[in-house]
């Protein structure tokens, strides 16, 4: 049996991070999820504004919505859960307001690391800055003007046969000059 200190078990989770878009009808309990939520704000953000908001859905209704929400949400049918994590403008501030993008992915990157920690699934969906993704949000959800709707989390307890791949690409790494 191989033991793993906590600096390997870290490294380790980050290198296994995969995205899973199958899961079993198993719900995801409660106390995971603001775990995940927590992740998802521990995250590192320009001048430390941290810009985000979150509506964490597990209703049926909402996630049947989810499922044609655009060409590749379709993972929905069996997800049992969802993070939609939007960017508050009133939380930004004029001269560095595009950071605000960098902010919201780092906190999603986040949580999708905490889920593969809590041994369960997720999936990135990309929504800003397509509009018509963004605008079918806004109107689900109502939401107010300075709430602008970035990224969507699929999760659940996985259900697929776990492929993760090696992107170590020497090629890609410039030391001192390109
Ligand atoms: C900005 C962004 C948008 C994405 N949108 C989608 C999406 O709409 N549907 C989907 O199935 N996967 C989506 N993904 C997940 C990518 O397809 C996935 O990360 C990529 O294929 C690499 O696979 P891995 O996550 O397993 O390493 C998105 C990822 C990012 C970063």
């Amino acid at each position: 049996m191989i033991f793993m200190n906590d600096k390997e078990i870290i490294i380790n989770n980050i290198l296994n991070r995969r995205s899973v878009r199958k899961f079993t009808n198993e719900n995801v309990d409660e106390k995971d999820l603001e775990l995940i939520i927590k992740s998802g704000m521990s995250a590192p953000s320009a001048l430390n504004l941290q810009p985000w908001e979150f509506i964490v859905f597990d209703e049926e209704e909402i996630l049947e919505f989810m499922v044609d929400l655009h060409d590749y949400s379709k993972m929905f049918k069996t997800a049992t859960a969802g993070i939609l994590i939007c960017g508050n403008m009133e939380k930004t501030i004029a001269e560095y307001r595009e950071l605000w993008v960098q902010d919201c992915s780092a906190s999603i990157e986040n949580m999708l690391l905490a889920i593969e920690a809590l041994n369960l699934g997720g999936v990135w969906l990309g929504i800003y800055p397509i509009k018509h993704r963004c605008n079918k949000l806004i109107n689900y959800f109502k939401l107010p003007e300075n709430i602008v709707p970035f990224g969507i989390i699929a999760l659940g307890h996985p259900d697929d046969e776990n492929k993760k791949q090696d992107k170590w690409d020497e090629k890609k790494v410039h030391w001192n000059k390109w």
